[in-house]
């Protein structure tokens, strides 16, 4: 329709690149805009840069369409755009734990400076709260058409491996905004997804960004409180999984992100739990959240105790031994190895003197640049060759499935760790493996 907003969206990683496919899987007009050349010489060949279930298709369907492009130019995004997505990262600072916010800055300021019309710019990256006031500040200030151009923020909750689904069927979009202006445009660019029922909660900047920050700070919270139980159970003799399973019975606890196991990674939820303290604490209400650095605590004493159970079955010296890991990416159905508790094993492994390797269905190339000491195989029954202990790392499909007879005959020793509770012992124990498992007898 002639009211539907032109869009554009700086930065076109995970969250950018498919926020700019699927609003033009939705009908709209769309610019994508990244710095990397070579990063927008792929999607506009078709190609997404990263692995996402979905997501090559709909990118296909909509290049086909003519809907969406991608550029480096932000002269052109501002020429071309009524409503511009801020999708740049905020990764952790290097020797602090507060956000970078240097990819925020620079794309708005180099934006703002050409926005010579009426425009929304629309924050979604992760930021500490109190950044979009300042930046809607900033945006004014230097953008030639000056109070005509408006800031809101409109964080976003996918999780990679769903993130087409999570983007066009959202559980609730969340609109921090400033005026009826900036409340019209955002409904204007979601039409489609509020006309299907999708509730929105409208609010202030501040909320916005604490919406976000929130509720990665409570899913963090719930993995860890299962990990921590896992803690207990080790040191009883008690079942963790049991009791994770008996916890989610009960509604008001709920069984998703109770998952024990290796605990969380990636390129959220570690570094927004650590960001989000950093910032409390200059808000000086760090006590409010000084829980966050326990539940960071407990998710890294996972890793290490991963590190030891192998030492254990492997009758205590690290050095020399082979060992077969199962997995690199933060999760399944992911190419991310951003933070990953797998490769972090892996490397700590290969540190303390063991020969590891391994094997993962779709990271292996951004493990290999990230960790070039490691062995790398052709697939599981490869990694396993002779190992003397063999860690599921991440719980892919294809590891579940894998036959414990077939890999029984290929390994050295039959003990294995599952560090993500994929598989079912009796299975591997009648196969004759030594199966152990974090928190479980
Ligand atoms: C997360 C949030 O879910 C999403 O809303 C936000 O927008 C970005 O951060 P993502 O990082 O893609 O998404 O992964 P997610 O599926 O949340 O998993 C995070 C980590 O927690 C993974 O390493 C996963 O293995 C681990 N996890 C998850 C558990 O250890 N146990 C669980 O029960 C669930």
């Amino acid at each position: 329709t002639a009211a539907a907003p032109r869009l554009t969206v700086i930065g076109t990683g995970y969250l950018g690149a498919t926020h700019a496919v699927c609003m033009a899987a939705l009908g709209y007009e769309v610019l994508g805009v990244d710095v990397d050349p070579g990063k927008i010489e792929r999607l506009n060949s078709g190609e997404v840069p990263f692995y996402e279930p979905g997501l090559p298709e709909l990118l296909a369907k909509a290049m086909d369409s003519g809907r969406l492009r991608f550029s480096t130019s932000l002269a052109e995004a501002a020429d071309f755009g009524d409503v511009h997505f801020l999708c740049v990262g905020t990764p952790q600072q290097r020797g602090s734990n507060a956000a970078d916010l240097s990819f925020v800055h620079a794309a708005t300021d180099e934006l703002a400076r050409h926005l010579r019309r009426r425009a929304l710019v629309v924050g979604k990256s992760t930021v500490p709260v109190g950044t979009a006031a300042a930046l809607a500040d900033r945006v004014r200030s230097l953008a030639p058409a000056g109070e005509e151009v408006e800031l809101a923020w409109n964080p976003e909750f996918l999780r990679e491996g769903f993130a087409v689904e999570d983007t066009l069927h959202p559980d609730r979009l969340v609109f921090g905004v400033t005026s009826a202006w900036a409340e019209e445009r955002l409904r204007a660019a979601f039409a489609p997804v509020i006309g299907e029922g999708t509730p929105v909660v409208t609010t202030d900047l501040a909320t916005a960004e604490l919406v976000k920050t929130a509720a990665n700070s409570f899913l963090a919270t719930k993995i860890s409180y299962i990990n921590a139980m896992a803690e207990v159970c080790e040191a009883t003799g008690a079942d963790v999984q049991k009791l994770a399973e008996a916890l989610a019975y009960d509604d008001r606890i709920g069984g998703r992100f109770l998952r024990p196991g290796l605990g969380f990674g990636g390129g959220c939820l570690p570094k927004d739990i650590r960001a989000f303290i950093h910032r409390a604490e200059e808000l000086r209400v760090g006590q409010a959240v000084a829980f966050l650095r326990e539940v960071d605590e407990i998710n890294k004493r996972r890793r290490a105790r991963t590190v030891s159970l192998i030492r254990e079955l492997a009758g205590g010296d690290p050095a020399g031994i082979r060992v077969a890991a199962l997995g690199a990416s933060f999760k399944p159905d992911s190419d991310d190895i951003r933070d990953a508790p797998a490769l972090d094993v892996a490397a700590t492994l290969h540190a303390a003197g063991a020969r590891v390797r391994v094997f993962d269905p779709v990271a292996m190339d951004n493990a290999r640049r990230a960790c070039p000491q490691l062995d790398y195989a052709a697939d599981a029954l490869d990694a396993a060759a002779g190992a003397d202990v063999v860690v599921l790392l991440t719980e892919w499909t294809e590891f579940r499935e894998i036959d414990p007879a077939a890999m029984g005959a290929v390994v050295a020793h039959r003990r294995i760790v599952d560090g993500r509770h994929a598989l079912d012992p009796a299975q591997w124990r009648a196969a004759g493996w030594t199966y152990r498992a974090l928190g479980r007898p």
